[in-house]
């Protein structure tokens, strides 16, 4: 079916089946080009990103790492604008992340990949300055994978996508990550769910043969969307729990007063309950308490609104008509 559109369906439906078949469609591992992300997804975006050429439009992705998708997918469609949002604020103990990006858009010649340094909030709120107005036609979510981002990442895009837009998420094994796509879904009915994949735990606890299945595969999981607001593909969601404690227990988290040391005062409680000796996590959690000590003393020791100072009564202005 031929839609007024970037990318057809048939086109996002042959480059799926396409990368099931052989996952990479331009392989650069010889040459250096590694990262975090499965064989499939890198293939599945260098074949939308393939397809994409032509049509006046970019391909965007937020979490570059060390440039293994930003740069696989420039090197596949060499006419096409691509941009990669990433701050270097997780997973660079070292702080060479954008060097290595750097490097790596050097050294492949990808002139048509950009870096956006930025938190991505900032960066898609003034997206179209980036790209000289062209809206986004392949877009590939790898950020942080907390609900909200989640679910930011596809809002605050929306404005941005071209008609017919695909919109590949990773991580997809992560409940919020899911629940995220399965809230824009059921908000935003212009949009199908395409495609989707899991493996049964995350990389860090599969076992070695299943690992590499699952590194030359989807890796943790991806959720793919379409643009489809003729209804042509079958509407169907990603699977998520009944049971939102999770999510209703952010509320009783966040108003702590130590409300940004839970990770430390989780591995301290998972210490206690194995009746392990837990001197490592207390360390730990009083040295991150250190940091935090003078935000902290401030605040009250639960029910903390942080609304002090807001308005006692605001009443919106309505303009004169006419
Ligand atoms: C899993 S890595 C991306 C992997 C990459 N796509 C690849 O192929 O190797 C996630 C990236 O998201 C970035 N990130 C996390 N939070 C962010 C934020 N608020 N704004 C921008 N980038 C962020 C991290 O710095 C990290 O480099």
């Amino acid at each position: 079916m031929t839609l007024n559109s970037d990318l057809s369906l048939d086109a996002v439906r042959d480059a799926i089946e396409a990368t099931e078949a052989t996952p990479l469609l331009i392989d650069a591992r010889d040459r250096g080009l590694t990262g975090i992300s499965g064989l499939k997804t890198v293939g599945l975006l260098q074949r939308l990103a393939r397809a994409a050429e032509g049509h006046d439009s970019c391909y965007l992705e937020i979490g570059v790492f060390q440039g293994l998708t930003l740069v696989s997918s420039a090197l596949a469609a060499p006419t096409l604008p691509c941009f990669g949002i990433d701050n270097f604020r997780i997973l660079d103990p070292e702080g060479t992340n954008k060097s290595i990006v750097d490097q790596r858009l050097n050294d492949f010649a990808t002139t048509n990949a950009h870096l956006i340094n930025m938190d991505f909030e900032d960066a898609l709120a003034g997206l179209l300055a980036q790209t000289d107005d062209q809206k986004v036609s392949v877009y590939f979510v790898d950020g942080p994978h907390d609900y909200r981002s989640q679910l930011v990442c596809l809002l605050a895009a929306k404005p941005l996508l071209a008609p017919g837009a695909v919109i590949v998420i990773d991580d997809a094994n992560y409940p919020a990550v899911r629940q995220a796509t399965y809230d824009f879904l059921t908000s935003h009915p212009d949009f199908a769910l395409m495609f989707e994949a899991y493996t049964d735990a995350h990389p860090a606890n599969l076992d070695a043969a299943t690992l590499a299945a699952a590194e030359n595969g989807w890796l943790n999981g991806v959720n793919v969307i379409v643009h489809d607001p003729a209804h042509w593909v079958d509407r169907t969601l990603p699977p998520v729990s009944e049971d939102r404690t999770l999510y209703f227990n952010d509320w009783l988290v966040h108003r702590l007063a130590l409300a940004e040391l839970a990770p430390q005062a989780l591995a301290l409680a998972h210490a206690v309950v194995d009746g392990a000796d837990a001197k490592a996590e207390s360390t730990a959690l009083k040295a991150a308490y250190t940091s935090l000590a003078p935000t902290a003393e401030a605040r009250s020791r639960d029910r903390n609104t942080y609304s002090a100072g807001l308005t006692s009564g605001h009443l919106a202005n309505i303009k004169a008509a006419g």
